[in-house]
C-alpha cells in the first residue's frame, strides 16, 4: 500500500469541496473514527484523503453510502466478491447456518462439505487446513515449508502482498532492500531472499547459492492481479527449478483463487504447486481462509501421523477455524462457481470495462492504459511519458516501478472525483469485477471517468 499522504484536506480544491458537499454523513463518522481508530480506519487500503465514505449497505454490483449516494463498486470486498454483494443463495446459506449456530468449539458437518468444495477444484489440495485469514494461511504455509524441507529461507518476489505478517512486510510497498519494517525483527527478514518479479536467473541463482531455501511463494498472475504480471513461462520456470532444488513452490491463490478459472491459477496454467493459500472468494465473502496441498507435507499437523512418524506436529490452534457460517458461505459460493460461468463471466464484463475506459482515455489525448486480465483492472498513469496508446499499451515491457507509481495527488483526486461520478475503485484505480456487473454498470463507470478526467483537468492536474 502507497504510505503517502496527500494532505488533500487543507486545500481549496473544487474535487475536494464537491466531494465534501456529498457526503456529510460520512464526514461526520470519519470525525468520530478519527477520535477511536489509528486514521479512522480499520485496514490501510481503506485510507483516503480527507476521508472515506461510509457504507451503509451493499447489493449485486451496488453499494450506498450513510448520505445515500450509490456507487458501483470495483472495491469487490477486496477481491472476495465475485458473485456481487449479498448474492441470494450464499445469503440464503449463512442465515441457515446462523440459525444453528456461530461456534461450536467441535468439528461439524460443513466443514467437510467446504473442503469437499475446494477439492472439486483444485486437484492439488490433497488435505486442507482452514484459518481465519489470508495472512494466516501464508504463514501456515511457509511454517510448513520450513519445517517439512528442514530449511529456513522463504524466497519472494519484491512488489508481491502475502498478507501483514512479519515475514512478508519489507519488499512489498517499500524496505525493497530487505531491511526490516517497524516492530519486525531483523532475524526474520534476514531469512528473506526478495528477488525482481519475473527474473528467473535470479531466482536460479538464488537457489544454487543458497541450500538453506525452503520455498517460493508468490501471486502467480503477478503483483495486486497481475498489476505486474508475470507471464506463464516463468510459472513453469520456478516449477522446475524449485523440483530441481528441493524447495516448495507454494501459490499464494488468495486473490486468483477462483477468479483466474474456477481452480485458480494453477489450473488455468496447469502447475500443480506443493502448496496453495486461499481466502477471499473460498469463503463466500466471509471471513475465512485455507491453506491446502500435498498430503506429505499437511500431514505435519496431523496428531497421529506425526505420532507414528515419531516427530512433534506442528501446532494449530484457531478459534475461528472453519466456522460454521464462513463454512456455509464458503460451500455455496464455491458451488455456484463450479457449475456456472460466473467466473468467466465477470472476466468477459471486465474486458469490456477496459475497452470503454481507455475508449475514455483516447478520447481525451492521455498516454495512459487501463489494463488487466480476468476480473480485474488496473490504471497505468504512465509516470515516464512514454509513446503509449490506450489501448495498444504492454505491461509486460514496463518495470515494477513504472507500473507501480501513481502520483499522489493526481491518484487522490481521480479517486474522489469518481466517487463524487459514482464508481468506487481500489485505491490503485483499479478494481474487480463480479458476475453482477451489468453492461449498464460498465456505460455509468466510461460515463464517470469521462467526467472525472474533466473535473482533475480543471484542476491542473493533468498538465
Ligand atoms: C495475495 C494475497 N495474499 C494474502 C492476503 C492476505 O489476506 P487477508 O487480508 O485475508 O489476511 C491478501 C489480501 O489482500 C492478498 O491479496
Amino acid at each position: 500500500m502507497s504510505q503517502a499522504v496527500v494532505e488533500d484536506r487543507g486545500t481549496n480544491s473544487r474535487i475536494v469541496a464537491a466531494y465534501r458537499q456529498k457526503t456529510h454523513g460520512s464526514a461526520d463518522l470519519a470525525g468520530q473514527a478519527a477520535t477511536l481508530l489509528p486514521s479512522g480506519i480499520a485496514h490501510d487500503a481503506r485510507h483516503v484523503d480527507p476521508y472515506g465514505v461510509y457504507i451503509a449497505r451493499a447489493k449485486g454490483p451496488h453499494k450506498w453510502d450513510v448520505d445515500g449516494n450509490r456507487y458501483v463498486d470495483y472495491f469487490g470486498g477486496h477481491g472476495a466478491l465475485i458473485l456481487g454483494h449479498c448474492h441470494p443463495t450464499v445469503m440464503a446459506a449463512v442465515q441457515a447456518a446462523t440459525e444453528e449456530g456461530s461456534q461450536f468449539g467441535s468439528s461439524h458437518p460443513r466443514e467437510i462439505g467446504w473442503a469437499k468444495a475446494i477439492q472439486r477444484l483444485v486437484p492439488s489440495a490433497e488435505r486442507i487446513r482452514f484459518t481465519s485469514s489470508g495472512t494466516e494461511a501464508t504463514l501456515m504455509a511457509i511454517r510448513l515449508a520450513r519445517a517439512f524441507t528442514g530449511r529456513d529461507t522463504v524466497l519472494r518476489f519484491k512488489g508481491h502482498f502475502h498478507g501483514w505478517h512479519d515475514h512478508m512486510t519489507a519488499g512489498y510497498s517499500n524496505h525493497y532492500d530487505g531491511t526490516p519494517t517497524p516492530g519486525v525483527l531483523p532475524g526474520i527478514t534476514h531469512k528473506t531472499v526478495l528477488v525482481a518479479p519475473g527474473d528467473l536467473a535470479a531466482v536460479e541463482a538464488a537457489l544454487q547459492s543458497n541450500p538453506e531455501i525452503a520455498c517460493i511463494i508468490l501471486e502467480p498472475t503477478g503483483s495486486s492481479f497481475g498489476q505486474v504480471p508475470l507471464a506463464p513461462e516463468f510459472l513453469h520456470g520456478l516449477r522446475r527449478l524449485t523440483s530441481l532444488h528441493g524447495a516448495l513452490l507454494i501459490f499464494d491463490e488468495v486473490v486468483t483463487g477462483f477468479r483466474v478459472s474456477r481452480g485458480g491459477a494453477q489450473v488455468a496454467f496447469g502447475i500443480r504447486p506443493d502448496l496453495s493459500s486461499f481466502a477471499k472468494i473460498v469463503a463466500g465473502g466471509m471471513p475465512g481462509a485455507a491453506v491446502a496441498g500435498r498430503k506429505e507435507i499437511l500431514d505435519l499437523l496431523d496428531f497421529e501421523v506425526s505420532a507414528k512418524a515419531g516427530r512433534e506436529k506442528i501446532g494449530h490452534p484457531g478459534t475461528f477455524n472453519a466456522n460454521p457460517i464462513s463454512a456455509a458461505a464458503g460451500i455455496a459460493c464455491l458451488t455456484i462457481l463450479a457449475e456456472t460461468e460466473a467466473c468467466t463471466e465477470a472476466s468477459a464484463t471486465a474486458a469490456s470495462l477496459r475497452a470503454g475506459l481507455n475508449d475514455v482515455l483516447a478520447e481525451a489525448g492521455l498516454k495512459w492504459s487501463v489494463y488487466g486480465n480476468y476480473s480485474g483492472f488496473h490504471l497505468f498513469t504512465n509516470p515516464q511519458g512514454r509513446d503509449i496508446t490506450p489501448h495498444g499499451f504492454d505491461p509486460m515491457t514496463a518495470s515494477m516501478e513504472e507500473l507501480k507509481t501513481q502520483p499522489a495527488r493526481l491518484n487522490n483526486r481521480l479517486r474522489l472525483a469518481m466517487l463524487i461520478n459514482g464508481v468506487d475503485l481500489n485505491p490503485r484505480l483499479g478494481g474487480f469485477t463480479s458476475v453482477t456487473h451489468t453492461a449498464a454498470d460498465v456505460a455509468d463507470t466510461v460515463a464517470a471517468l469521462r467526467a472525472s478526467l474533466a473535473m482533475v483537468r480543471a484542476e491542473g492536474e493533468l498538465g
